[in-house]
């Protein structure tokens, strides 16, 4: 079946014509058409996605973009059409969800709305171009989906079958990633910017040009740390007599959710103390702040694989693409693991395809009212 399929929940807006066929057992795919049209430089002046904007810029790609796919594809009627109507910002989702309910009527064609995170998880399994399919996953699998909106564990009993088991209480992974970013007047989107510092902070450290410093006291839950080479303080003149420690929140507490903000302020009035920032200690605050970051992450991902037996690991969102969090999910998570291609862990509309597909199978062809299709926020999984 040819699927049109629409994603505007943020600063990406994507279209996406998929030809989708093999039933749920084994479903394969082939990209028809693709365009992605990314607000990132747009919204670089506001240091973040600035709602109004973004709902004015998927206004005005939507029509721009659907002409290019009919084109690309060549092709002249859909069988399903899909929209991401949650979650995500609420004036930029209902761009796209107006968008695919005139299309519906247009081409008369059933409308399916579909979770941008459950869109994430499946696209450990798609490509930007050509065919691909979902092979056989060992269930129970889980799900670390890492984003500018979301930090959460999703325990997967199968396809659909979805439980978030730990999120943020606050702020998301990604979003502490920019926020910190800004303060330090990188651009954003900042999570790059971050990672691309402590990546350079990391190699100076292997080539011993920081201090490495003696045990490190540090304010969060955790309490003291030992020694290690990874606890290090920058040579810079601005912080000589400081050691750059910031805290891991509730890397200790007895569930599975986490803690941005806390880590988020502990770098403000670590920033405050130290005054004009040197590049030197740009680099040592992204890779302290990138460690504390990552940690609770991996420390919970692995208790939790411990206690529900999972046997398939999927990550997904745009801080999946972080080197940091690839590596310690390799050193320390043995099961199977899947990591979306680069070009699909940031939003993207193929695997809203691939979603609605699967979706239209398990409801065995039946789709809501389009009038009863809304944009919502803050939809769980
Ligand atoms: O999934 P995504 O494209 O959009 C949301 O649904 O939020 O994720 C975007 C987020 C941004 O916060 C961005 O800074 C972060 O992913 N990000 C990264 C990296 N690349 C993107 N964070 C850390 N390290 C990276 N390499
Ligand atoms: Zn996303």
């Amino acid at each position: 079946m040819r699927i049109l399929a629409i994603e505007t929940s943020c600063d990406e807006t994507g279209l996406t014509i998929i030809e989708a066929k093999g039933g749920v057992k084994k479903p394969s795919f082939k990209i028809l058409a693709n365009e992605l049209a990314s607000q990132v430089e747009i919204h670089k002046e506001y240091g973040g996605v600035f709602p109004a904007l973004a709902k004015r810029e998927h206004i005005k790609n939507l029509p721009i973009l659907f002409e290019k796919v009919l084109k690309t594809s060549k092709v002249k009627k859909f069988d399903l059409i899909s929209v991401t109507s949650g979650p995500g910002l609420e004036p930029a989702l209902w761009t796209g969800i107006v968008f695919a309910k005139e299309k519906a009527l247009e081409y008369k064609t059933p409308l399916i709305p579909v979770n941008h995170m459950e869109g994430h998880i499946l696209s450990v399994f798609g490509k930007d171009k050509g065919e691909f399919s979902i092979p056989k996953v060992e269930f129970p699998a889980l799900s670390l989906l890492v984003s500018g909106g979301h930090t959460e564990i999703v325990l997967i009993k199968d396809w659909m079958k979805y439980e978030v088991i730990g999120e943020t209480l606050d702020d998301a992974v990604g979003e502490a990633f920019d926020k910190v970013a800004r303060m330090m007047d990188l651009p954003y989107p900042g999570g790059p910017e971050i990672s691309k510092l402590a990546e350079q902070a990391r190699k100076e450290i292997n080539k011993q040009r920081y201090v490495v410093s003696g045990s490190l006291g540090r304010s969060g839950d955790d309490g003291q740390r030992k020694f290690s080479p990874e606890n290090f303080r920058a040579d810079g003149n601005n912080i000589s007599s400081k050691i750059i420690s910031l805290p891991r929140p509730m890397l200790h507490s007895k569930n599975f959710d986490f803690s941005y903000s806390g880590l988020k302020t502990a770098v403000l009035y670590l920033i405050r103390d130290i005054g004009k920032l040197d590049e030197k200690t740009k680099m040592a605050i992204a890779f302290e702040f990138e460690n504390a970051a990552i940690e609770p992450l991996i420390h919970k991902t692995k208790k939790a694989i411990e206690k529900y037996k999972i046997k398939t690991l999927i990550i997904g969102g745009g801080v999946s693409a972080n080197k940091h969090l690839q590596r310690e999910i390799k050193k320390n998570i043995k099961i199977k693991t899947l990591m979306p291609a680069k070009k699909l862990s940031t939003d993207n509309s193929i695997m809203i395809g691939m979603v609605a597909y699967m979706k239209y199978l398990k409801n065995k062809g039946k789709v809501p009212r389009p009038s009863s299709i809304k944009a919502e926020g803050n939809l769980k999984l």
